[in-house]
């Protein structure tokens, strides 16, 4: 849908027509056609602007974004305003920057956070360390790890840099978290490019698995030991959207996650009497980092429409990290073996 012309606009520059493919080579997802087909408009003169406004034709978070920058931009206008309120009434997906910390609950516990670089795994990283916990941070990129640190302040968080699909990470997360780990929060994961079943490919499919189930099996295995042996201890492992229902990402990120539903209560029902409880967390569209390009035009005229009729403003990455916390403090003592949709409602849908 082109929006220019109805807003009364002197030029419409298509960025993104729907057969084109942009700059970068990933094609225009049908679904955000609507949003990626904008002008932006001086405040002042009303006017077109003469640079073209870079919308990034990604699925939602990466989208929404750029959206955002937009919006916070210099040019941004009245009119801009309601070009976004046009696509699809999303100018209320701007969640709360920070949670507020209710409490010091993880005093003097240790924490394991995996992903902890970025998003969603950084904010829990940064929740727990400012309730109190000592956090064991591990991501795959030194930088994020750096900057994790940093955002810490004089929090107690200490990192390892490694890939969770190598054994030898899991061996030194429990080495850097000494002799007991209370909290182990297992929320690295990539997604699969909405790759459907008859194109996935074989590296897709074994990246996918590995990182987001796999190493989950792999660090469990690692760490259960000690929280059993202590008699104690809480596992939140992050899950998906696309782990409830078929429609939210490719055959390997949607397998992945609803196994991760499966090992989690698996694991509640085998350990829960031994002191560890497992449940997990259900993000639905949430503004991180994560990767998540369309690479099959036929998954996204399936998924696209279902997505854009059905999906929730998109939430900020805290206000997961309140949930999961949420999961992995006394407070939910008598939680074992939930899968916790955290989506604003989509999987009420
Ligand atoms: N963002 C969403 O919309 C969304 C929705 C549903 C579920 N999730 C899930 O939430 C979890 C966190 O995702 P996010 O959106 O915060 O992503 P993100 O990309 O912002 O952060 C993930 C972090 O994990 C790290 N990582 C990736 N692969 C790794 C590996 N092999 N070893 C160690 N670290 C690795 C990355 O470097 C990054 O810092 C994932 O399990 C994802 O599947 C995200």
């Amino acid at each position: 849908m082109a929006l220019g012309p109805e807003l009364g606009l002197p030029h419409h520059i298509p960025i993104c027509s729907p057969h084109a493919w942009h700059a970068d080579g990933e094609p225009c997802p049908s679904i955000w056609r609507d949003v990626v087909d904008g002008v932006k408009v001086d405040s002042d003169s009303g006017r077109a602007c003469t640079d073209t406004v870079r919308y990034e034709c990604r699925l939602g978070a990466g989208c929404l974004r750029q959206i955002n920058e937009i919006r916070n931009s210099v040019c941004v206008s009245v009119s801009e305003t309601r070009l976004l309120a046009l696509a699809k009434n999303r100018t209320d997906f701007e969640g709360p920057e920070t949670m507020p910390n209710s409490s010091d609950r993880f005093e003097g516990k240790t924490a394991i956070v995996t992903g902890a670089g970025a998003g969603i795994g950084r904010a829990t990283a940064l929740r727990l360390a400012g309730e109190g916990a000592r956090v064991v941070a591990t991501d795959i990129n030194a930088d994020r790890l750096r900057q994790l640190v940093e955002a810490g302040g004089k929090a107690d968080i200490v990192t390892v840099l490694g890939d969770i699909t190598d054994q030898s990470t899991a061996q030194a997360l429990l080495s850097a978290a000494g002799d007991k780990v209370d909290v182990l929060v297992n929320n690295a994961g990539i997604m699969d490019a909405f790759l459907p079943a008859a194109e996935v490919d074989d590296a897709t499919w074994a990246r996918v698995i590995a990182v987001n189930l796999t190493a989950l099996m792999q660090l469990n295995r690692t760490i259960l030991p000690v929280m059993t042996a202590a008699g104690s201890g809480a596992i939140v492992n992050v899950g998906s959207e696309a782990g409830l229902r078929g429609s939210g990402a490719g055959l390997a990120y949607t397998a992945s996650k609803h196994a991760v539903n499966g090992m989690t209560k698996h694991m509640a029902f085998i350990y829960g009497p031994s002191g560890v409880r497992t449940n997990a967390v259900a993000p639905g569209a949430v503004e991180t980092s994560i990767e998540a390009p369309f690479k099959s035009d036929f998954a996204a005229a399936r998924i696209g429409p279902v997505m854009q009729a059905t999906m929730p403003p998109v939430a900020q990455p805290e206000q997961l990290a309140a949930a999961i916390c949420w999961l992995a403090s006394d407070d939910a003592s008598n939680v074992n073996g939930v899968i916790l949709p955290v989506d604003g409602g989509w999987s009420a849908v």
